[in-house]
């Protein structure tokens, strides 16, 4: 037997063809790549959630001396969403970053452990994260849920 995941994705050529609220998360995480804490790989991403709410956070990411004790943008919004507004769905997730030195107009692609955090949150709230991925400028992929970032995740399901 043989199974088939598909998954959809929307790219745009630029945040000018987003519909406008898409376009507004997505430009505040541009903004907000400003206020990472990357002395380390100089590699400044950001990322703003809109929630069920209607409230915008964002989040960067946060580098540390002792590598490993560094967090990604995406974890970094997510733990202050559900922090501030504990149970308060995420509707969209916008990331962007800004690479000192570096080119900054690809798309981000969010690392493993953030594909797994994003996932639980989406099966806590039990709606979809609408996921814009994009870098400080150009080309812009939007995917209808987190599980399209990681099919087969593992999940609480499998602690029962
Ligand atoms: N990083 C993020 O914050 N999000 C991503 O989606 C990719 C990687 C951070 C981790 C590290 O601080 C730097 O980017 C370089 O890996």
């Amino acid at each position: 037997m043989k199974k088939v995941l598909t998954i959809s994705i929307e790219q745009y050529a630029d945040s000018a063809q987003l519909e406008p609220e898409d376009a507004k998360l997505l430009d505040k995480a541009r903004q907000s790549t400003g206020d990472a804490y990357a002395p380390y790989s100089r590699f400044r991403v950001a990322a703003a959630v809109r929630l069920a709410n209607g409230k915008i956070l964002t989040g960067t990411n946060q580098e540390n001396a002792s590598y490993p004790a560094g967090i990604c943008a995406e974890r970094v919004v997510l733990s202050a969403a559900s922090a501030v507004y504990p149970g308060a769905a995420v509707s969209a997730l916008a990331v962007s970053y800004f690479h000192e030195g570096g080119t900054h107009s690809r798309p981000v692609s969010p690392c493993g452990i953030c594909r797994q955090t994003l996932t639980e949150y989406e099966l806590r709230s039990g709606k979809p994260i609408r996921i814009i991925l994009s870098g400080y400028a150009g080309e812009v992929l939007i995917l209808h849920s987190a599980t399209d970032l990681l099919p087969l995740a593992f999940t609480s399901a499998e602690l029962r």
